[in-house]
């Protein structure tokens, strides 16, 4: 039987290559995006949509509590991609990361136990767990969060759990690593990187570039939510990482010799408050279910870069924005003096 699904933040990243993989992979299934169109949310992520009939687009905000109940009563699952999620940006300000990565997804709770959807997929991330110098979180690690923005994840998540103890809800929760691949808002490193290579503009390293993230392609990442959604345990959360580590300078090497760009591009500057040393995830939980990504280190970031070189109005576009100009200025305007 075909289902209609509530996509929260289906406009930005991983959300619209969500969609994307989606309704391509369950062509008899709807989807309705509800999405606040901030800062990192653009329409033409999913233009492509536009005349799909199975695709809906809601312009709204998560905590609004009287819309958000009327779409999830015509829904059968809800995938909360929906968050700020810009760690530099909740250093500068919290406010926003309370509002809707934790009140948010509480209103989205509530409206999915009164209508008892299905499934309550909450897309959560590796930085709940903190920051470690060796081995890798399982999922029985404790949530030590450390910026206000995995605060903000952390915080989520204590919710959906408590929404699955106490009324029965039928969630579940995925912890993904770095995501890579098309659609990222050039304020994320991979893509800032890329695009300012490109111009030949610096590329600010913080601290001493040491610190270690692990990479999944995006496409992966949609994959393992689809599993987890069709087939986890209610109540349980699901670590997804690429296994793909590599500090700041090794990344930003790697950027540089594909696009053929000098290393003097590359840039040290002062360090991000609080910087998570490393990530890195044992994701032997959702490979138990039977994932695996497709797409290993090198080919994923050759994609990744090839998709900015072969889209550049779409992220020209972003970078000659009001906000994204204001923004890098406030980030590394004392920082690339
Ligand atoms: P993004 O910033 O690119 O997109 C967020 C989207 O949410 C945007 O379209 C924005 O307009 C929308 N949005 C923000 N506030 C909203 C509100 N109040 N109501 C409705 N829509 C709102 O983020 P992303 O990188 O695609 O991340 C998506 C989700 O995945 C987030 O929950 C994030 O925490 C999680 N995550 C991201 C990564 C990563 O590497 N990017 C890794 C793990 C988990
Ligand atoms: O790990 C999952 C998380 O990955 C997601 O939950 C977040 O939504 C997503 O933004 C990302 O968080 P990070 O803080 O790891 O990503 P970011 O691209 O901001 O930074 C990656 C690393 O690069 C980090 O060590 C900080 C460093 N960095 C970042 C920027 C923007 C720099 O050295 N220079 C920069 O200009």
């Amino acid at each position: 039987m075909s289902k209609t699904l509530l996509v929260t933040g289906g406009s930005g990243f991983i959300g619209s290559n969500f969609v994307r993989y989606y309704l391509n992979r369950y062509p008899d299934d709807r989807i309705i995006n509800l999405d606040k169109l901030t800062y990192a949310g653009n329409p033409a992520n999913l233009s492509d949509f536009d005349d799909d009939d199975r695709y809906r687009f809601v312009h709204g905000d998560i905590c609004d509590v009287e819309l958000v109940e009327s779409l999830v009563a015509d829904c059968d699952g809800v995938f909360n991609f929906a968050a700020e999620s810009h760690v530099d940006r909740s250093i500068l300000g919290g406010a926003e990361f309370v509002q809707t990565d934790v009140y948010g997804t509480y209103v989205l709770l509530e409206a999915a136990r009164k209508h008892e959807v299905e499934r309550f997929h909450q897309i959560s991330t590796d930085e709940v767990y903190g920051s470690l110098t060796e081995g890798a979180w399982d999922e029985g690690f404790p949530m030590e969060p450390r910026n206000p923005y995995s605060a903000s994840k952390a915080s989520a998540e204590m919710l959906v759990r408590a929404y699955h103890i106490t009324h029965g809800l039928q969630t579940v929760v995925t912890r993904a690593s770095n995501n890579i691949g098309p659609y990222q808002y050039p304020e994320k490193r991979v893509p800032l990187y890329i695009t300012n290579a490109i111009d030949d503009q610096p590329l600010p390293v913080y601290g001493n570039g040491l610190q270690i993230r692990d990479h999944l392609f995006v496409d992966d990442h949609c994959s393992a939510i689809d599993l987890v959604f069709h087939e986890g345990v209610a109540g349980e959360a699901y670590n997804v990482g690429g296994e793909n580590e590599a500090n700041g300078v090794e990344v930003a090497r790697a950027i540089l010799d594909q696009l053929g760009k000098p290393e003097s591009l590359l840039q040290f500057v002062e360090d991000r408050a609080g910087h998570d040393q490393r990530y890195a995830l044992n994701s032997g939980k959702v490979r138990q279910l039977g994932w695996q990504p497709a797409v290993d280190t090198e080919e994923s970031m050759r994609r990744t870069i090839q998709w900015y070189v072969d889209n550049e109005s779409w992220w020209r576009d972003i970078k000659a924005s009001d906000d994204y100009l204001a923004y890098y200025k406030r980030q590394y305007g004392e920082r690339l003096k």
